[in-house]
C-alpha cells in the first residue's frame, strides 16, 4: 500500500466512523421524541384506548357483591351466549359424547351396532359395563376414557347412555 493510499484509507475510515455516530446520534434522537409524542397521543386515541378496553374484558374478574353483569360472555351481535347444555338422556350423551368414538370405533372402541363387537363385553355383566364407562377403562383394544372424557356428567347419565348403546345391537 502506498502512503497516499493508507491515508486515504485512514480519511475514509475516520468519516465512515463519523456517519455512524452520527446516525446512532439520530437514531437515539428520534426514540426520545417519539417517546415524548407518539406514546403519549397514542395513549389518548379513542380508538387504541377502545381496543384496549375491548382486551380488558376478557381479563376482568367477578367480585363478590358487586355487580357483575358486565362480565356476561356474549355472543357477537350482543346475544346471550348458550352455555355448554348438559345432555339430559342416553340418547342425547351418546350423540354428544360416546359417539365421537363409538359410531366409527375411533381408537379401537367398540362400534355401536356392531353385535360381534359387544356380545364378549356385554357377557361380562352390564354392572361391569357401567362401571367402566363411568371409570374408565383400560382393555386390550384402546382406551375409553372416565364418563366419556365428560366428567361433569352424573352416573344415571353415563348409564343412560350405555342402556342406549346396548339397545343398538
Ligand atoms: C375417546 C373415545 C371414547 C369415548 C368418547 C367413549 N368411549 Fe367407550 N370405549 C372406548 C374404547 C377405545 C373402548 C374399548 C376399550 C377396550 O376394550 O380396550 C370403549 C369401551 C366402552 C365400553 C365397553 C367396556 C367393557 O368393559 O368392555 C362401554 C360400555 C363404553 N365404552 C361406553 C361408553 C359410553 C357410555 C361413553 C359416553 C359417555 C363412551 N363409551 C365414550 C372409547 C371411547
Amino acid at each position: 500500500m502506498s502512503a497516499q493510499d493508507s491515508k486515504f484509507f485512514n480519511v475514509f475510515s475516520l468519516v465512515l466512523g463519523i456517519l455512524i455516530i452520527i446516525t446512532l446520534i439520530l437514531f437515539a434522537l428520534a426514540r426520545l421524541v417519539g417517546e415524548n409524542t407518539q406514546r403519549v397521543h397514542v395513549k389518548s386515541e379513542p380508538k387504541y384506548v377502545a381496543a384496549v378496553e375491548g382486551h380488558l374484558t376478557t381479563a376482568r374478574v367477578a367480585i363478590a357483591g358487586q355487580d357483575n353483569s358486565a362480565l356476561t360472555i356474549r355472543a357477537v351481535g350482543g346475544a346471550e351466549a348458550p352455555a355448554l347444555a348438559l345432555p339430559t338422556d342416553g340418547p342425547s350423551v351418546y350423540a354428544t359424547v360416546c359417539g365421537a368414538c363409538h359410531t366409527n370405533g375411533i381408537g379401537g372402541a367398540p362400534r355401536s351396532g356392531d353385535g360381534g363387537a359387544w356380545a364378549p363385553r356385554v357377557a361380562q355383566g352390564k354392572a361391569t359395563l357401567y362401571k367402566h364407562s363411568i371409570e374408565g377403562f383400560q382393555g386390550s383394544a384402546g382406551v375409553m376414557p372416565a364418563r366419556g372424557g365428560r366428567s361433569d356428567l352424573s352416573d344415571e347419565l353415563v348409564k343412560a347412555a350405555v342402556d342406549h348403546m346396548l339397545e343398538q345391537i
